[in-house]
């Protein structure tokens, strides 16, 4: 495999399979998602929230960007003593004032890093930064050599590189692993890339920057296209391995990469040998806990956590499931902590689904009978959205009364 195969140092002290195909999990949630407004967490809430990321299994938890506020500090503390498997990263911008109140904010971390960088776009350069690309290169050097005073582990982000030239940002990159960065953040800020164009930047990232073998390379996705779990994966299938993320994909305007989308994609395409460290029995937990304490509704029928992930509504697709739950199920729901699928008994279920729902109330009917109950059940269905148990059992009295 390519020059991301080797044994990283500084990771080393997290669970380690076989490096050339572990994909390391960093959740944002606490970060970049808790900026969202009316998201916001009090520190025992974000407490809470690590120690379930805790228990799904996470590398690494970025807790907050501790000059932001002292609430968001003092969470970083708190965190930092409440877990201590996952990696607790703090960010910064590239001023040495950040890089010390994030050093100070880390003092509890069993393992702490310190999340760096600076705007390479173009946009960011000269309208945001009001600067140039050398002077850009200068600075993120600087940023890096600052934070290695305080903590080993240090990632430099690129911020908007998805909209960076990709021979300045390979410059950029260089640079900042000769100062001792040990991943390096590609991040798609405004969430422009396509996935073929986003991994091209990490192909040549990697063919391109001669250290890239000293430090891992990471994608940081936004949502604004509806890309960013296709983007994520096409960073890993060139090269990154390690995943910014966030529960339920909350985050900024359309949000981040979700968790669950990036995790159950690889396992569920076990032939590309991709691994993480998820635990995904625990998916459906953190994504209730994460919705619930940030008033964040997920929606119905969001990938792999919503209402409606495993609910068949269709009579074709419920008649296929009830013969074989492959027929039209990826993934088994047990996997996410979900007990089982449903079937959703509408207007447009047929008499499969009615049968087996009758059958799991203790019914059995004659061919003949279920076609009776079955024409009342489609004339009460299309009054009513859905049908529940209660309807059945009435439907069920009025038929022993009709009979
Ligand atoms: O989207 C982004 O560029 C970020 C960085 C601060 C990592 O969130
Ligand atoms: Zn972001």
């Amino acid at each position: 495999m390519g020059p991301f195969n080797k044994f990283h140092p500084v990771i080393a002290g997290l669970k380690e399979t076989n490096m050339s195909n572990r994909v390391y999990i960093f959740d944002t949630t606490l970060r970049d998602g808790e900026q969202v407004p009316g998201c916001q967490l009090n520190t025992i809430e974000k407490i809470e929230v690590a120690r379930q990321l805790e228990k799904l299994g996470v590398d690494v938890i970025e807790a907050g960007f501790p000059v932001s506020s002292p609430g968001d500090f003092n969470s970083v503390v708190e965190i930092s003593k409440a877990v201590s498997n996952p990696t607790i990263c703090a960010l910064t911008r590239a001023v040495k004032k950040d890089i010390e109140v994030a050093a100070d904010a880390l003092q509890f971390a069993k393992r702490g890093r310190i999340h760096t960088g600076i705007g390479t776009s173009p946009y960011h350069i000269f309208n945001k930064l009001n600067s140039n690309p050398d002077a850009i290169i200068e600075r993120a050097v600087e940023a890096v050599k600052y934070a290695k005073k305080f903590v080993e582990d240090v990632e430099f982000y690129a911020e908007d590189a998805g909209r960076s030239d990709n021979e300045y940002l390979a410059r950029v990159i260089e640079a900042v692993i000769k100062a001792g960065a040990t991943v390096v953040n590609i991040p798609d800020t405004t969430g422009y890339c396509l996935p073929s164009e986003y991994g091209e930047k990490i192909a040549y990232l990697v063919n391109h920057v001669p250290n890239i073998d000293k430090a891992i390379i990471s994608t940081h996705c936004h949502n604004d296209l509806g890309m960013a779990t296709a983007n994520s994966l096409s960073g890993i299938m060139n090269g990154a391995r390690q995943v910014e993320v966030t529960m339920n994909g909350i985050g900024e305007r359309a949000g981040n990469t979700a968790l669950e989308e990036v995790v159950m994609a690889l396992r569920c395409h076990k032939d590309l040998e991709f691994d993480t460290g998820i635990d995904s029995k625990q998916i459906m937990r953190t994504s209730n806990l994460v919705s619930t304490l940030m008033r964040m509704p997920v929606q119905a029928n969001k990938a792999i956590v919503g209402r409606n992930a495993f609910s068949h509504s269709s009579g074709i697709h419920q008649d296929g499931v009830l013969k074989n739950r492959e027929n039209y199920e990826i993934i088994d729901p047990v996997e996410v902590g979900v007990k089982e699928s449903s079937i959703v008994l509408t207007a447009r279920s047929g008499r499969a689904a009615l049968k087996h729902r009758m059958t799991v109330l203790g019914y059995q009917y004659e061919p003949s009978e279920l076609d009776n109950i079955y024409n009342r059940f489609l004339d009460l269905a299309d009054k009513k959205k859905d049908i529940t148990d209660e309807d059945l059992e009435i439907l069920i009295g009025s038929e022993k009364q009709a009979g």
